[in-house]
């Protein structure tokens, strides 16, 4: 027997209208901020993810589905969202067209990790990406994106915020990162020593435990902010105040992505521990360019569907069941369920949701099997009733039945 990948996951029938509900409530809330779909491939060249999310990033160095094609390409099956859509909005000449160029999408994304509740190897996104707007106005809308979904979705979450500045002081901030680490060098795990030399930044995202520790005490980015970075970090905080969208100033975050500039944020769910953070995203107006494009700033965030889904399900959000059939026409024999076939067929051109059976089951257990299903009504075509061209017809949740004639039945059953 051939099992599933560790670290995936199987969406089975009986739980995918969980997840038609969370990704509608997504496409629904993209669109009251005027946002349009994006779909770009799976895989992309593994050089796109190395330059934008960075060659000293967990993401790129440990757990990335790198191959090599049959024309000896290096593919990479995209990591996260942002990359791609970045190659495309570069690609499609897209900051020659209308800005800002607002977008989402509903992406599967693949990164080598240890599989945990709500972590896994190939897991869903819903991202947004914001092209072309400088100002923290945009920011702020993006956060209130991310919040205007999480709420929608019935979540209770903390929005954690940060600024990691831009290139200037980001200098400035590194500099004083490895002062600070220079003299704890020996008690830093391994890759951390690499951290400092390669991106020292990196340093503060490293989840080992002794690092963790000696972090506590390092710099903070806030004090290494230059003017504009100040500025725009100031004016974001109030414009979040004038939205009412409530926030906590935590200058540990910074994200495991190198692309970010200025302003990160993160929703952790309040409801959960360990893989609390349900949404992740920032500003990132260095990206475009270093990908060949022009100068143009951005911002976006992205959701992870499987814990939105965990967090949903842990703090006990109800979410709307599926529809059920409006009418299972059971039939008593062969040709009972024949003419069951051809009322089916007719009314369900009318758009009736119809069953039938397709397991030649006895009347009895018919009606078993359309009360499992949560059938509004049962129509039953037994011998007399199809010599007399109707079915005796029972509202399941009442009990009351009538007979209902075979040319009445899609007026009968449409709108119940
Ligand atoms: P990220 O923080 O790496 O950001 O991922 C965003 C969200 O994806 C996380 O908050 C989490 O909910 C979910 N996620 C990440 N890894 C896993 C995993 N292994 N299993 C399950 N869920 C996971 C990005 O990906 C950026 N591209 C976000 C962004 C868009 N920034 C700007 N624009």
């Amino acid at each position: 027997m051939i099992n599933i990948p560790k670290g995936t996951k199987d969406v089975l029938p009986v739980d995918s209208y969980k997840w038609q509900y969370v990704e509608g409530v997504a496409r629904e809330t993209a669109k009251l901020f005027n946002l349009k779909e994006i779909r770009t491939p799976v895989f992309e060249h593994t050089e796109l993810f190395q330059r934008s999310v960075g060659d000293t990033t967990d993401v790129v160095t440990k757990e990335m589905y790198t191959f090599k094609d049959k024309g000896d390409r290096s593919i990479t099956l995209k990591p996260e969202g942002t990359a791609g859509v970045a190659r495309s909005f570069i690609e499609n000449s897209m900051a020659n067209g209308v800005l800002p160029a607002k977008m989402y999408y509903i992406i599967p994304a693949f990164r080598y990790e240890r599989p945990q509740a709500g972590r896994l190897r190939e897991f869903h996104q819903f991202g947004v990406e914001i092209f072309g707007a400088k100002g923290a106005q945009t920011d702020a809308e993006t956060i209130m994106l991310a919040d205007s979904l999480l709420k929608n979705l019935g979540l209770k979450v903390k929005l954690y915020i940060n600024s990691i500045g831009c290139p200037t002081c980001r200098a400035a901030f590194n500099k004083g990162l490895k002062e600070f680490f220079a003299p704890k060098l020996d008690n830093l795990c391994y890759d951390c020593k690499t951290r400092f030399e390669k991106n020292p930044l990196r340093l503060l995202d490293c989840k080992e435990e002794e690092c963790k520790k000696i972090n506590a005490d390092a710099p903070s980015i806030l004090d290494y902010l230059c003017e504009d970075c100040r500025e725009h970090f100031e004016a974001l905080k109030s414009y979040l105040t004038s939205a009412g969208i409530e926030y906590e100033i935590n200058p540990r975050i910074v994200r495991g992505l190198d692309y970010y500039t200025r302003t990160v944020f993160e929703f952790v769910s309040t409801s959960i521990g360990a893989q609390g953070t349900v949404c992740g995203g920032g500003r990132y107006d260095g990206l475009i360019e270093e990908l060949g494009g022009g100068s143009v700033p951005a911002v976006g965030f992205a959701a992870g569907i499987e814990r939105l889904l965990m967090v949903m399900e842990q703090s006990g959000v109800e979410i709307p069941a599926p529809a059920v059939p409006t009418v299972y026409i059971a039939g008593m024999d062969a040709d009972c369920r024949k003419k069951a076939f051809e009322l089916a067929a007719a009314l369900r051109q009318k758009g009736v949701f119809v069953e039938i059976d397709h397991m030649e089951r006895s009347v009895k257990a018919q009606f078993k099997y359309a009360d499992k299903l949560g059938a509004k009504y049962v129509a039953v075509i037994g011998g007399n009733e199809l010599a007399e061209g109707k079915a005796n017809v029972k509202q399941m949740a009442t009990g009351e039945s009538e007979n209902v004639a075979f040319e009445n039945f899609a007026e009968y059953f449409l709108g119940k």
